[in-house]
């Protein structure tokens, strides 16, 4: 049986509305998604500068070492904030040990070094990917190169608003 011109277009309006439907629907998810975090660790980060370094005594018990691309770097050095896009700040964590080499030849317990790495962090400066957490991608992983968990890396940014003024960066230039 041939359909009737009518049935034709109730057919037509009806995958039409289906369309903007799934056009309308899928324009929301997009804006409803959690914010973008790093996913994959940025190349060569063991060979950038140093920045600094800072202990965390208590339950993290760690040493860390940030570390800036030549980008980022820069950025410090001249003292420009924002950072600009493609700046990108390292923080290599380890534990925080005693070292019983060093105590030896300095006669006390006084020394402690890094141990085991516990996880790497970055933060890269992409002001339009990462525009809904403060221009800032951050990243988390484990020693071995695995990516924090989604829930785990919503965690980053809001500690990191009470660093507004210094574009969310904690870590000041060690000279
Ligand atoms: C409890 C608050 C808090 C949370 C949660 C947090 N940070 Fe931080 N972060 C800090 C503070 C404070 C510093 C500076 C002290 C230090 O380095 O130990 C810092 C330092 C850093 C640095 C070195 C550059 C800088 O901003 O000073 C990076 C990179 C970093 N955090 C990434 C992350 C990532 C990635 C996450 C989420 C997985 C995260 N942080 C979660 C508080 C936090």
């Amino acid at each position: 049986m041939k359909p009737s011109r009518s049935a034709l277009a109730i057919a037509v309006a009806t995958l039409t509305s289906v369309c903007a439907y799934l056009l309308i629907g899928s324009g929301h998810a997009a804006e409803n998604a959690a914010p973008a975090y790093v996913t994959e660790m940025p190349a060569g980060y063991r060979d950038w500068k140093v920045v600094s370094v800072a202990h965390e005594a208590g339950k993290l018990n760690s040493i860390g070492i940030v570390l800036g691309n030549d980008i980022a770097i820069r950025a410090y050095r001249e003292g420009k904030l924002p950072f600009p896009d493609g700046a990108i700040i390292a923080a290599l964590h380890y534990s925080h040990v005693p070292s019983d080499e060093n105590n030896k030849v300095f006669g006390d317990k006084q020394s402690f070094v890094p141990g085991a790495p516990t996880n790497i962090q970055f933060e890269v400066k992409d002001s339009k990917k990462y525009a809904t957490t403060g221009g800032w991608g951050f990243g988390h992983f484990t020693p071995d190169g695995k990516p924090g968990a989604a829930a785990f890396m919503q965690t980053c940014f809001p500690c990191h608003k009470p660093a507004a003024a210094t574009d969310l960066i904690y870590t000041h230039y060690a000279p």
